[in-house]
C-alpha cells in the first residue's frame, strides 16, 4: 500500500475515499452552507479506517503472528483493526469499556476479535486510563504482543495529513472555508494541523470538543457520549489547539435530532458535536459562510444512545433546539466551480 492515501488513479482524478455533502442554509434569513464529510462510507463505518491503515502498516513488521496485537477504543478503531487483523490471520485484542456501542462491540467479535471490557471508572470522568492501565499490564505479561498506540504514534496523525485532509481540500475545490474537526485522542485535529502548515489551504481549522473532555486541556469530569473526547490531553496537541470549542451533549445530541429530522442522515455522536458548533458558528453572525465538518461516523450504532428517548431520559439529556432560526432550503453534491472567463449559466 502506497505511502499516501489519497493517490491519483492512471489518468483520472484522485478518487476520494468517502462523500461530502452540502447543505444549503438559511440562517435568521441569510445564507450559509455547511459541508459534511461522511466518514462513515468507509469500508468498516469510521474515519478510523484510517487511522488502522496508517497504523498497521507502521506496526506490520513487528506483528508476531501467534501473539497478535492489541489497542484501547471506544469501538471504531477496533472494528477496523479487527478486519484488517482478520485479513491476516492475526489475533487480535481490543480493550473497550462499558460505554462502547454494543452494536460495535458484536462487529469486532464477529470479525474474531477478542473483547475485553474494563468497567473501573478512570476517576477522570471515563474509562481510558484504565483501558490503558490494562494493556500495559497485559504488555508486562506478554512482551511480544504488539500495541499500535493509536494515542502516541504519529502513524495515526499522518494518515489525515496525507490522506483526509488533502481530500476534503480537493472536494471543497479549495474554496475558503471553517473546518471542524471532532478530537478523542486528537490525532485527526494534528494530521489536519499539519496539512494546514504544509499546503496551507485557506482554512480556518477549529478543533471540537465535548464537556468534561480534558483532550485540549482543561479539568477531566463526567461523560456519557463515547467517541469524542478523553480523560486526558492529548499526546499530538501537548499545548492544547488555540481554536477550539466545547460543546455540552445536550447541544451535539440537539443537532444529530436536528439533522436527522431536516435531511434523513443519521450521524453520530461526535459528528453531532461539530453540526452544534457549526450552527452556533453561522448564527454567530458575520464569518465564513462556508462551515465544513468532517463527520467520524454514522448513527447506526447510537441508536441504542444519542436517537433513544430512553437512553436520553435515564442519562438526563434533554435535547437543545440548536437550530432555532435556522432552516435547510437546499441540498447536493459541492458545485465543480466553472473557470472563470469561460462564461457559465447566467
Ligand atoms: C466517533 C469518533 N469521533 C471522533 C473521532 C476523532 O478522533 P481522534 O481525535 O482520535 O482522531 C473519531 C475518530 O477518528 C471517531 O471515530
Amino acid at each position: 500500500m502506497p505511502d499516501s492515501e489519497f493517490q491519483a488513479l492512471p489518468g483520472g482524478p484522485p478518487a476520494p475515499l468517502t462523500p461530502v455533502v452540502t447543505f444549503q442554509l438559511s440562517v435568521d434569513g441569510l445564507p450559509g452552507h455547511l459541508w459534511l464529510k461522511l466518514e462513515s462510507h468507509n469500508a468498516h463505518g469510521s474515519v478510523k479506517d484510517r487511522t488502522a491503515r496508517a497504523l498497521w502498516r507502521d506496526v506490520a513488521e513487528r506483528i508476531d503472528p501467534d501473539a497478535g496485537i492489541i489497542e484501547s477504543t471506544s469501538g471504531n478503531l477496533g472494528v477496523a483493526l479487527a478486519a484488517l487483523a482478520a485479513s491476516h490471520g492475526v489475533p487480535f485484542t481490543a480493550v473497550m469499556d462499558p460505554r462502547s456501542p454494543a452494536s460495535l462491540v458484536a462487529a469486532i467479535r464477529a470479525l474474531r476479535g477478542h473483547v475485553i471490557t474494563v468497567d473501573r471508572p478512570d476517576g477522570a470522568g471515563g474509562y481510558l486510563l484504565s483501558r490503558l492501565a490494562h494493556i500495559r499490564e497485559r504488555l508486562a505479561a506478554q512482551p511480544r504482543l504488539v500495541w499500535p498506540n493509536q494515542y502516541a504514534n504519529p502513524a495515526n496523525p499522518r494518515a489525515h495529513t496525507q490522506g483526509t485532509a488533502p481530500e476534503l481540500r480537493a472536494q471543497t475545490h479549495g474554496r475558503p472555508a471553517r473546518v471542524l474537526v471532532a478530537v478523542s485522542t486528537g490525532g485527526t485535529l494534528a494530521g489536519f494541523r499539519d496539512y494546514l502548515t504544509a499546503a496551507r489551504p485557506d482554512w480556518e481549522l477549529i478543533g471540537v470538543d465535548i464537556t468534561g473532555s480534558a483532550a485540549l486541556g482543561g479539568p477531566p469530569g463526567p461523560r456519557v457520549l463515547s467517541g469524542i473526547g478523553a480523560s486526558r490531553p492529548s499526546a499530538f496537541l501537548p499545548g492544547g489547539y488555540r481554536q477550539a470549542v466545547h460543546v455540552s451533549p445536550r447541544d451535539a445530541v440537539g443537532a444529530c435530532l436536528w439533522l436527522a429530522d431536516t435531511t434523513g442522515i443519521t450521524v453520530g455522536a461526535s459528528s453531532g458535536a461539530l453540526i452544534a458548533a457549526a450552527l452556533r458558528m453561522f448564527r454567530a453572525g458575520p464569518g465564513r459562510t462556508d462551515i465544513a465538518c468532517l463527520c467520524p461516523d454514522g448513527g447506526d450504532h447510537y441508536r441504542e444512545t444519542v436517537y433513544s428517548p430512553r437512553w436520553r431520559r435515564l442519562n438526563g439529556i434533554t435535547p437543545t433546539d440548536i437550530a432555532r432560526g435556522i432552516h435547510v432550503v437546499g441540498a447536493g453534491r459541492p458545485p465543480v466551480p466553472t473557470p472563470t472567463g469561460t462564461g457559465g449559466a447566467p
